[in-house]
C-alpha cells in the first residue's frame, strides 16, 4: 500500500523550487494524524517512505532554505528533562516548514507544571493552541499517556529510560546515508546500554534489517531482558562483552553512549561505571576503513575529541540528518507530506 503511493509520491516532488508559496494537497501517507512514540509503530515500509522524505527536505533546505509546506501549524515543544538537539531541531524543523512553535523547553519551570499542573492538562491545554505536541518526559510512558489525553498527535522525545523513536529514526537514517545500506552490517552499542532510550529504540528498529549486534557494557548496564528478547526473537545475532577492543576491527556502525547519571538511584553506581569507555584515535587504528561513529550526543568523554578529524566520526553529520527527519515526521503527521 505504502509502496504504491510512495511510487507515486516520486513521481510529484514535494517542492516546486518556482512556486515556494503553495501548500501541496493532503496527501495520504500513513502518518497523518499519527502519534509518534514507539519505535514499534514503524515498518520498513513507512521507515522508506521518512527517509525519501528527508533527503527531499534536505534537498530543499539546500536549495532554499526554507518552505510553506506547513504555513498556519503550531507546534508546542514541552520538555520537562534538558535537551540541545532534540529540542532545537523540532524547532528548526518547523520553522524551516513554514509553521510556528510555542517553546517550553529548558523552563517546565517556567510554565504551570512548576505550580503542580498534571500531564494530562498541560496536554489538554496545549493541544487547544497547537496542531502538534513534541514531549520529553523523565517517565517510562509518559508519552503514551500524554497521546491519551490529547486530540493532536504527540512525539514522544525520550521519555525517561524508555524510547526515543525519532533519534533511532534518524540514526538510522544516517547509518544509511554514510554507509549506503542497512544491511550486513555489523553495529557495536557501546556504554550504557541499560538506561540509554536510544540504544533502546535503535537495536528495535536495527531488528527489522539483516545486522549483526555487538553490545559492549558494564555488567550493570547490559541491554534490558525485554529489549534483548525483542531483538533476539526477529532473529538477530547478539554478542555481548565489555570489552571495546574485542568488537572494533569487525565493526562497521560504532554507536557510542554517555552513561545516563541522571537516571542512578545510587550515585556511587555511577561512579563505578563512568569513564568506562573512551574511543581514541589510537582505538581507530584497529577500525575498519569504511565505518562509522555515531553517538546521540552530548558526550561527556566517551569520544576523544582528536577523533572528531577523523572522517569516520559521523556524529555532527547526524546531529544534522535529526533536522530532515523530524521535518519529515512533522510534514507527514500534519499531512503534508
Ligand atoms: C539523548 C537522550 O536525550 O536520550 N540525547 C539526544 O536526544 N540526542 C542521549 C543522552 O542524553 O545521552
Amino acid at each position: 500500500m505504502l509502496m504504491e503511493q510512495e511510487k507515486h509520491r516520486m513521481m510529484e516532488p514535494l517542492f516546486d523550487y518556482d512556486v515556494m508559496g503553495g501548500q501541496p494537497a493532503l496527501v495520504g501517507n500513513g502518518l497523518t494524524g499519527m502519534d509518534i512514540l514507539s519505535v514499534d509503530q514503524f515498518d520498513k515500509a513507512k521507515i522508506d517512505y521518512i527517509f525519501a522524505r528527508a533527503r527531499e527536505m534536505r534537498e530543499m533546505v539546500e536549495i532554499v532554505g526554507a518552505a510553506d509546506l506547513v504555513k498556519g501549524n503550531v507546534l508546542a515543544c514541552i520538555f520537562y528533562e534538558p535537551s540541545t538537539r532534540t529540542s532545537s531541531s523540532f524547532i528548526a524543523a518547523m520553522e524551516r516548514l513554514g509553521g510556528s512553535v510555542i517553546p517550553i523547553t529548558g523552563g517546565v519551570q517556567f510554565s504551570s507544571v512548576s505550580k503542580g499542573e498534571t500531564l494530562q492538562d498541560t496536554m489538554r491545554t496545549l493541544e487547544q493552541y497547537a496542531d502538534v505536541i513534541v514531549l520529553r518526559h523523565p517517565q517510562i510512558g509518559a508519552a503514551i499517556a500524554a497521546a491519551e489525553a490529547a486530540t493532536v498527535p504527540v512525539i514522544n522525545a525520550g521519555d525517561g529510560a524508555g524510547e526515543h523513536p525519532t533519534q533511532a529514526l534518524l540514526d538510522l537514517f544516517t547509518i544509511q546515508e554514510e554507509l549506503g545500506t542497512l544491511d550486513g552490517l555489523t553495529v557495536s552499542m557501546v556504554g550504557d546500554l541499560r538506561f540509554g532510550r536510544t540504544v533502546h529504540s535503535l537495536s528495535k528498529l536495527l531488528s527489522m534489517y539483516n545486522v549483526k549486534l555487538n553490545l559492549v557494557s558494564p555488567e550493570i548496564l547490559r541491554l534490558p531482558l525485554t529489549t534483548m528478547n525483542q531483538v533476539r526473537d526477529a532473529g538477530i545475532d547478539v554478542r555481548e562483552t565489555h570489552d571495546v577492543a574485542d568488537i572494533i576491527a569487525d565493526t562497521d556502525v560504532l554507536y557510542v553512549t554517555r552513561v545516563q547519571k541522571e537516571r542512578f538511584s545510587d550515585l556511587s553506581e555511577y561512579e563505578q561505571v563512568k569513564n568506562q569507555y573512551e574511543i581514541t584515535t589510537e582505538l581507530m587504528t584497529h577500525a575498519k576503513e569504511k565505518m562509522v561513529i555515531m553517538h546521540p550526543l552530548p558526550r561527556v568523554g566517551e569520544i576523544h575529541y582528536d577523533v572528531d578529524r577523523d572522517p569516520r566520526a559521523a556524529y555532527f553529520r547526524q546531529v544534522r540528518n535529526g533536522m530532515y527527519i523530524r521535518m519529515a515526521l512533522l510534514a507527514g503527521v500534519l499531512g503534508r507530506a
